[in-house]
């Protein structure tokens, strides 16, 4: 393999340097998807050209009314910014295989067809301007190129369909300054880390972009697993990638989507889970074929960020994996001797909190220095003073800061001993 290194070796290699390259990832929490391309000009899911059978022809003619307005990048931005992400993730390549920048790998991009320009710089310019941690998504299931099925029998067509994807990857890697993330997607039909090269092609990405962060999509382990369309927990560092409606990545009429969308609640229970797990919540919103922001996802996003202006630091930031069931009326994270807990009803009276072995040594809310009266005995703890009313006008998911003497045991049940299999 001459200048690469072996599997165990590579994986060797990016597991020592794991820990510096993910620190600000693994702080940031919460980033946004953008999933942009022909498919939103159609509405009907980002599969739409497999789904409805459209013949590649028909579809490639869509390219031409492709017409993102000018500024568009800066939209999302801006928005992602407002909803307290730390990072986007943009589409540079779906499956259906048109490329979001000038790349001298296909015509079928945004500057030689449709707009003529180069939408990817667009976007890097636009994240580097509000401060947002810069994603490249690039599916390697491809459906317009020729090379893309015929890979699968034909051993010529696989070496160049290869040769194809890492020429993308080195372009996306070359072209545009310091890049954070690569987000592989789909990787049929090769099938395996050797059948598209991935070990070759990462060790590329890797040299050319020093501090680069990659998922697991392209049939090799890398820095981290991604769950999708579910907030669940992995055993290693994960981030949870959701669409915005529950229907589709690609643009869809707002009208139709806005009765599934997720409202702030919903957006803040899915990333109480990613903190929880100690992992990221990935959430898409699929622009219009203008390339403005959908409708419905604007106000539930500026509300998010707003909750995340009062209650970030228990958003952003490294976090312990596990989530103490301890009471009905909030769920909790953990950090270090803090529990907090993320409150789904507000107490109206004193208000009790069962399990924790632990001393604990004061409660507050977060945002308010005054402490919270309590008591504590027989593995019950009692909140004595809160306010009447949730200090959370925007979702009625107020935060309180437990602090214990050292990180605190928990054992939900230990007084009902038809509870001990909760221990
Ligand atoms: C799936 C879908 C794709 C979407 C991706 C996001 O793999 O095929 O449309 O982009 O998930 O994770």
């Amino acid at each position: 393999m001459g200048q690469y290194l072996s599997r165990r070796d590579y994986e060797e290699q990016i597991a020592a340097s794991r820990d510096e390259r993910m620190d600000w990832w693994r702080r940031a929490r919460f980033g946004m998807f953008v999933h942009y391309g022909l498919y939103a000009h159609y509405g009907r899911n980002e599969w739409v050209q497999v789904l409805e059978n459209i013949p590649v022809p028909e579809y490639e003619k869509t390219a031409d009314a492709f017409a993102p307005r000018p500024g568009c990048p800066r939209e999302w931005a801006q928005l992602a910014v407002e909803a307290g992400m730390k990072y986007m993730v943009l589409t540079t390549k779906h499956h259906e295989g048109f490329c979001l920048w000038d790349t001298k790998m296909t015509d079928f991009n945004s500057v030689k067809r449709g707009p003529g320009r180069d939408i990817v710089a667009e976007y890097v310019e636009a994240c580097r301007e509000f401060g947002l941690k810069i994603g490249f998504y690039y599916s390697l299931m491809d459906w317009h190129h020729p090379d893309g099925w015929r890979c699968m029998t034909d051993s010529d067509a696989a070496e160049r369909f290869r040769q194809f994807t890492r020429g993308c990857v080195r372009e996306l890697m070359s072209n545009y300054g310091p890049i954070d993330i690569l987000w592989y997607d789909v990787s049929r039909p090769l099938e395996s880390y050797d059948g598209w090269g991935s070990l070759e092609t990462n060790q590329m990405a890797r040299q050319l972009q020093p501090g680069l962060i990659i998922n697991n999509r392209s049939k090799l382990d890398e820095d981290f697993g991604t769950p999708e369309g579910h907030v669940a927990i992995q055993d290693r560092d994960w981030e949870a990638c959701m669409t915005f409606n529950g229907i589709s990545w690609g643009y869809v009429p707002s009208d139709q989507a806005a009765p599934d969308s997720y409202n702030v609640r919903g957006i803040l229970r899915m990333l109480h889970t990613a903190c929880a797990g100690s992992g990221n919540l990935l959430l898409n919103i699929g622009p219009m074929p203008d390339g403005s922001v959908p409708a419905e996802a604007v106000g539930p996003l500026r509300q998010v960020g707003r909750w995340l202006e009062n209650f970030g630091e228990v958003v952003y930031g490294p976090r312990e994996r596990g989530q103490p069931t301890c009471c009905g009326w909030a769920n909790a994270t953990v950090s270090g001797n803090k529990v907090y807990l993320w409150t789904r009803l507000w107490p109206d009276g004193p208000a009790g909190i069962g399990g924790f072995k632990t001393a604990l040594k004061s409660a507050r809310l977060i945002g308010d220095d005054r402490s919270i009266a309590f008591e504590q005995h027989d593995e019950r703890i009692i909140l004595m003073d809160l306010p009447k009313e949730s200090p959370d006008p925007i979702a009625n998911r107020a935060v309180i800061e437990l602090e214990f003497t050292e990180p605190p045991i928990h054992a939900i049940g230990s007084r009902y001993r038809h509870l001990q299999w909760l221990q």
